[in-house]
């Protein structure tokens, strides 16, 4: 057996009471009488609204923020945070009616997504969201439904670009990309566009996602910025908007720590006096789970507890099904432990064990945390997975071998 991995440490944005774990002000044992379920993801607006206030203090005020509804669609959620940000980006018409019925004004709503059914470009442009056009048969698709049912479609088209985010857990732009429309193609053919057939709004450059260095995202700023300058510069029509991306991380394992976003507010804030034509546009920053990842938890009970040939295995009532990014399974090289404590435990050191704890699925990639060290876990305890706030239920095959859905709570 390897060594233990230790417990990680990013787990202080919830508070304890005796032990025991509060969202939004409840233990789980209240939690549970209120949903009559013993598994369930609880998320905690305040830590939500925390995570928007750290971005408003630090990243220059000219600078809109948006939320990608993909990270947690869990809908009291985005109605609450419809008063927090001042947009959403949605990737499917089901995200749009969501954002759209939240009561965001359509015109700070944008669609985006690398293959767009004709249905689905019909919705946006009768809907007035702003589409992200990725190729230039959807532009062209876009115009002839504009054109049928009289609507000008409004567009911004969303660039490949030729650089790419270094150091990123996931590289969206840079070399051969199936998003956006690469930025040499589209120099060459944004002149001679028809500018009378679609309300044209700008350009949304985004280049990737889970970045934890500062560095990394400040080097894609600088990037953006003048790759904005140059599409720009060829565009016979007023530009109106730019999206520069999006890309912050949170710290999932252990070594990983926060992201100080500060010297990305200071260079921001350089860009756009470097920048002055890029400074009078609206600028957005569009943020997913660097919203909401942290705000969220995942709990299910310990059922069952035995030895095997000396290691420890704790079964729950959750599982792969219901959190698939916790066992590793989505994106990830190799599986590494999201942290996890027992949330009736909390704070207390003594009796620590190195355990595993799986779900009910039959196999091996059902695991909810490998070989970590656990506070005295018994059955009838709280296994608790934080940084659960995004890419949760909705990013899970939760109809895998039948067992319950998982339900959710905003505290
Ligand atoms: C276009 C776009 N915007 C936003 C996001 C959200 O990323 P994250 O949740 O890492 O902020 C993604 C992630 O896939 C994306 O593709």
């Amino acid at each position: 057996m390897s060594k233990p991995v230790p417990i990680h440490a990013t787990m202080d944005q919830f508070a304890v009471e005796k032990n025991d774990l509060l969202v939004g002000g409840k233990t789980l044992n209240h939690i549970e009488d209120m949903l009559d379920k013993s598994v369930f993801y609880a998320y905690d607006k305040n830590i939500v609204k925390q995570q928007i206030d750290l971005f408003h203090q630090a990243i220059p005020q000219e600078i809109k923020l948006h939320y990608a509804i993909k990270a947690n669609p869990y809908p009291p959620l985005v109605n609450a945070m419809r008063d927090w940000v001042e947009g959403f980006d949605v990737a499917s018409q089901k995200e749009m009616l969501l954002a759209v019925q939240s009561g965001m004004p359509v015109n700070d709503i944008s669609f985006a997504g690398p293959s767009k059914q004709i249905a689905e470009i019909r919705a946006a442009i009768t809907a007035g969201v702003t589409l992200h056009v990725e190729s230039e048969l959807e532009l062209q698709r876009a115009i002839d439904i504009g054109q049928q049912i009289g609507i000008l479609p409004i567009v911004a088209f969303r660039v490949n670009p030729a650089f790419e985010l270094k150091a990123s857990g996931m590289k969206m732009g840079g070399g051969p990309k199936q998003f956006g429309i690469d930025e040499e193609r589209l120099l060459e053919i944004l002149p001679n566009l028809d500018y009378q057939t679609f309300s044209f709004r700008g350009f949304h450059i985004y280049w990737g996602s889970q970045n934890l260095k500062e560095e990394a995202i400040i080097d894609a700023h600088n990037k953006t910025f003048d790759l904005a300058k140059r599409l720009i510069d060829v565009v016979p029509v007023k530009t109106l908007t730019v999206n520069i991306g999006g890309g912050f991380g949170i710290p999932y394992f252990a070594g990983e720590k926060r992201l100080d976003l500060a010297p990305i507010g200071e260079n921001l804030q350089r860009l756009l006096s470097d920048y002055p034509i890029l400074a009078e546009l609206e600028l957005i920053i569009e943020l997913g789970r660097f919203l909401v990842a942290e705000a969220g938890i995942y709990a299910s009970r310990i059922t069952d507890k035995k030895q095997s040939r000396g290691h420890t295995y704790l079964m729950t009532n959750g599982g792969l099904h219901h959190h698939l990014s916790n066992s590793g399974n989505f994106g990830q090289v190799i599986r590494k432990n999201y942290p996890v404590a027992i949330g009736n435990k909390m704070g207390i050191e003594k009796d620590a064990t190195a355990v595993t704890a799986v779900g009910p699925l039959c196999t091996p990639l059902d695991t909810l945390a490998d070989k970590m060290l656990l506070t005295d876990p018994q059955i009838g305890d709280w296994l608790v997975v934080f940084q659960s706030g995004a890419y949760g239920p909705t990013a899970s095959p939760q109809d895998f071998l039948g067992h319950p859905h998982v339900v959710e709570i905003l505290l």
